[in-house]
């Protein structure tokens, strides 16, 4: 286990911005909502190895939780991230409360994540994408990274994140992290938590459905998909809502080539989703 000083924890964006003058070199992002497993872990190693400053953000943004959704139960373990954090060599944490990030925004000026926003995820829970890049961009803002770290479980997280950067010209690298998975297959998730043994269990369905759909990968998108839609189909009990094949950018897929493969069940009340890259129509 790697010791490492506890990081300074920054609970206003005053007190960020004071700790962030004195942060040198490049500056890392890791942006959070707690709760942290090994994926986030990850994230940090990720950061700490391409920068020489890492702020790690947590926060549980209430604006991209829809009506019903799960805000309030959101598993919240803060002395359990913070120890983590300081295993992981974190500079400094950035813990604002809804009143030091939401404080300020009198005129409601939010980000508009654009036709992509709406679709997959979007089209499941409406303004969610609004809330995730609104929040991100705020704390590009605050943190002014060089660069930032997101996990690819979120895949449609991860490219429209990059696109805000892009077309807004943020000027903040946004690096993908490859999906940490249990032995199973299952993808590490914070809200794995909600699930009961069983439905962990046959969660596992959704990494060999997407197993199923990269060895179909030679034979084409319908074959592709099928193979998927047979193997959800031994786990009744996950009720499907989306299983899509499109390009790296979440536009239609090409006949050939890296496609992206995304999958969203619900398991009782808990939400999963996963996704992986199938070679289309090639031998691996
Ligand atoms: O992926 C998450 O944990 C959140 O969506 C993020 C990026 C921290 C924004 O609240």
């Amino acid at each position: 286990m790697n010791l490492r000083t506890t990081p300074t924890v920054a609970e206003t964006g005053r007190d960020l911005l004071r700790l962030r003058a004195e942060l040198p070199g490049r500056v890392a992002l890791v942006p959070t909502m707690g709760a942290l497993h090994e994926g986030h872990r990850t994230l940090v190693r990720a950061a700490r190895q391409q920068c020489d400053s890492v702020v790690v953000s947590v926060f549980v943004n209430p604006t991209q939780f829809g009506p019903g959704e799960d805000f309030d139960r959101y598993p919240r373990t803060w002395d359990a991230d913070l120890a983590a954090l300081a295993e992981e060599g974190a500079d400094v944490v950035f813990r604002p409360g809804v009143q030091d990030v939401y404080g300020s925004c009198a005129l409601g000026v939010t980000v508009d994540p654009g036709p992509l926003g709406s679709v997959l995820e979007g089209a499941v829970r409406p303004g969610h994408f609004a809330g995730v890049l609104t929040v991100v961009a705020k704390l590009f803002g605050l943190v002014r990274p060089d660069e930032a770290f997101f996990g690819e479980k979120d895949y449609q997280q991860l490219v429209l994140i990059r696109a805000m950067s892009r077309e807004l010209a943020l000027r903040v690298g946004v690096n993908g992290v490859p999906t940490v998975r249990e032995d199973d297959g299952m993808a590490l998730s914070s809200r794995n938590r909600y699930l009961d043994p069983e439905q962990r269990r046959t969660a596992a369905t959704l990494y060999r459905a997407l197993q199923a759909g990269v060895d179909a990968g030679p034979q084409g998108a319908d074959a592709v998909l099928a193979a998927a839609h047979e193997v959800l189909a031994t786990a009744p009990e996950l009720v499907l809502d989306y299983l899509e094949l499109t390009d790296a950018d979440l536009g239609p897929a090409p006949v050939a080539g890296s496609v992206r493969l995304l999958v969203a069940v619900r398991a009782g009340s808990t939400r999963l989703l996963d996704n992986t890259r199938v070679r289309l129509g090639e031998t691996r």
